[in-house]
């Protein structure tokens, strides 16, 4: 991104808050941003703070004669390489889908011929609205890209499909628009797992476990975003597919060892997913029915296939850098240490899933790297940042051994 110009259209919604955090990021990549902000989204973030972190001046009025003598509307586009759009609610993707110019913002977007990103931030019933969803089909056909939504908590105290994505995939989209040259991980294949397992005891009741599957996914949309073909294999979530994986979806911890086989041979297997280590010895095909007077069913187990373990001891067949998870309660480096050795991976990821964490289902994560040399303590971060991070050491990891 070294030198690329991004124009930062804002407006008006609560994910403006996270825009500072986003224009950070594009400066801390060598980009320059200048950002022009709606007086919707000056209810949530101060030109002020934007200027101050972009070093650039704010644009908010359309008619003030000094702007349009220092720059100008037309060339407030002009002087960029791509706008953005972040966060675009659902009154700027109806204006710009009606072709409206009534502020700074919408008349710069219609007086542009530069490539568009919106970054949609909204409450999920207006993101479902079959109004929004005709503009989101119009603004595509007219080569508009978007970034998002994502699922999840919204500030309305919903959940669902209208969150804005998180800076780092933000960024992260942005780099790969001007990444135009050959990708570090171009001609390499992944496999992710991700999410929970379900282990049916009947046609109608499983065994599960709480993982969402923001990390897995979160690595397997960072992987494709720097160029890597990435076969995501992944339990029951509620999550979109990531741009750009091969998605396979399964439900019981032996489909999932079927699918990671059937994806090899791989360069990298990251397994992020919390299979469970267990399932019952039987599952009728019919529902076991509450009988008066009948005993309470006791249910055996029986261990479910280890699939990093397969993977990791898969001889000629093993992805030459395989990375494993480790959820923890107690003792976390030290269980997870002894888990790399057990297991065969190369690395670990150390994370603690205590219920106090939030690291199950949660947006962040602190985790430890632990690998043959030694274990790295990472901050507490999003999970994109971690999936951002690994990723890198991944890159990292195959730029050394060229
Ligand atoms: O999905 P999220 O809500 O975002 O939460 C993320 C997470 C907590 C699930 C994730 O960060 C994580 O820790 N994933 C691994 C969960 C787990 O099953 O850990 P484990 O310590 O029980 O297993 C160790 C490793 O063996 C893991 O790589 C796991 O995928 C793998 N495993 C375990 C059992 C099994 N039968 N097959 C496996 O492949």
């Amino acid at each position: 991104m070294q030198g690329k110009r991004v124009l930062l259209i804002v407006s008006g919604g609560i994910a403006a808050v996270k825009i500072p955090e986003v224009v950070r990021r594009i400066r801390e990549q060598g980009g320059h941003v200048r950002c022009v902000i709606t007086e919707g989204g000056k209810q949530f973030v101060t030109p002020l703070s934007l200027a101050a972190l972009s070093e650039d001046k704010v644009y908010d009025d359309l008619f003030s004669l000094t702007d349009e003598n220092e720059m100008g509307h037309i060339n407030l586009s002009r002087q960029a390489d791509v706008i953005m759009v972040a966060p675009a609610t659902a009154d700027i993707m109806a204006r710009m889908a009606a072709g409206m110019a009534n502020d700074l913002a919408t008349t710069v977007l219609l007086a542009t011929d530069k490539p568009v990103i919106c970054v949609p931030a909204m409450n999920v019933r207006m993101w479902e609205h079959a109004a929004t969803q005709a503009n989101l089909e119009t603004l595509k056909q007219r080569g508009v890209t978007f970034v998002g939504p994502v699922d999840g908590d919204m500030a309305c105290g919903e959940f669902g499909m209208g969150r804005m994505s998180e800076p780092a995939e933000i960024v992260g989209a942005l780099v790969n628009f001007f990444n135009a040259g050959p990708k570090p991980l171009a001609g390499r294949h992944a496999i992710v797992t991700s999410g929970p397992t379900h282990e049916p005891i009947d046609p109608v009741r499983y065994i599960a476990n709480r993982s969402s599957g923001k990390q897995g996914h979160a690595i397997a949309a960072a992987l494709a975003a720097y160029g890597c073909k990435t076969t995501l294999v992944t339990g029951p979530t509620a999550l979109p597919d990531p741009a750009g994986c091969d998605v396979i979806k399964i439900e019981s911890a032996r489909d999932m060892l079927a699918a990671v086989e059937s994806a090899l041979p791989a360069d990298i297997a990251v397994c992020a997913a919390a299979v469970a280590d267990w399932r019952t010895d039987t599952a009728p095909d019919q529902k076991i029915k509450k009988q008066a007077g009948a005993d309470t069913p006791a249910l055996t187990m029986v261990e479910n296939p280890d699939i990093l373990a397969t993977i990791s001891k898969a001889g000629n067949k093993r992805p030459p850098l395989v990375i494993g998870f480790a959820a923890e309660t107690n003792d976390v480096v030290a269980n997870a240490t002894d888990k790399r050795t057990r297991k065969g991976c190369d690395w670990i990821v150390a994370n603690d899933v205590s219920p106090s964490t939030g690291t199950f289902s949660g947006d962040s994560n602190t985790v430890h790297l632990i690998s043959e040399t030694g274990t790295e303590d990472w901050p507490t971060q999003s999970k994109s940042d971690v999936a951002q991070q690994l990723v890198i050491r991944i890159i990292r990891h195959f730029e050394a051994a060229e």
